[in-house]
C-alpha cells in the first residue's frame, strides 16, 4: 500500500496531508478507494449514502466526517477528530484490504 500511495500522492505523508484536507472539506464522508479500471488510488468524497458512490472503485480508508461521528467529543474541532484518527489509525489493517482490493482490475 505504501507504494500506491506513493505513486498516487507521492508519499505516505503527502497522502495523509491531502486526504485530511479532503476531510475537512467532506460534508459526509472521505474514502481513500482503489480503482480497478485504473488499477489506482483515488480520494473520493461523499455527501449523502445514495450519492458519490463510484462503480469499480473498491474503500480501502473510509473516515466519516458527519457531525454526529465527533461533535459529541471534539465539539467544532474537526481537525483534532482527524489527528486521533490518524493516531489510531489501524494501517495494518488497511494494508490488509488493500492487498485484497488491489488483486481486482476491470
Ligand atoms: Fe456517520
Amino acid at each position: 500500500m505504501v507504494d500506491a500511495l506513493t505513486a498516487s500522492y507521492g508519499s505516505v505523508e503527502a497522502f495523509i496531508k491531502y486526504f485530511s484536507e479532503c476531510a475537512m472539506s467532506a460534508r459526509g464522508w472521505s474514502v481513500l478507494a482503489w480503482d480497478a479500471r485504473e488499477c489506482r488510488l483515488w480520494i473520493y468524497n461523499a455527501d449523502a449514502h445514495n450519492q458519490g458512490g463510484v462503480w469499480g472503485a473498491v474503500p480501502i480508508i473510509v473516515l466519516d466526517v458527519h457531525e454526529h461521528a465527533y461533535f459529541m467529543d471534539y465539539g467544532a474541532d474537526r481537525k483534532a477528530y482527524l489527528k486521533v484518527f490518524w493516531k489510531n489509525f489501524n494501517w495494518s489493517r488497511a494494508n490488509d484490504v488493500f492487498k485484497r482490493a488491489s488483486l481486482i482490475r476491470l
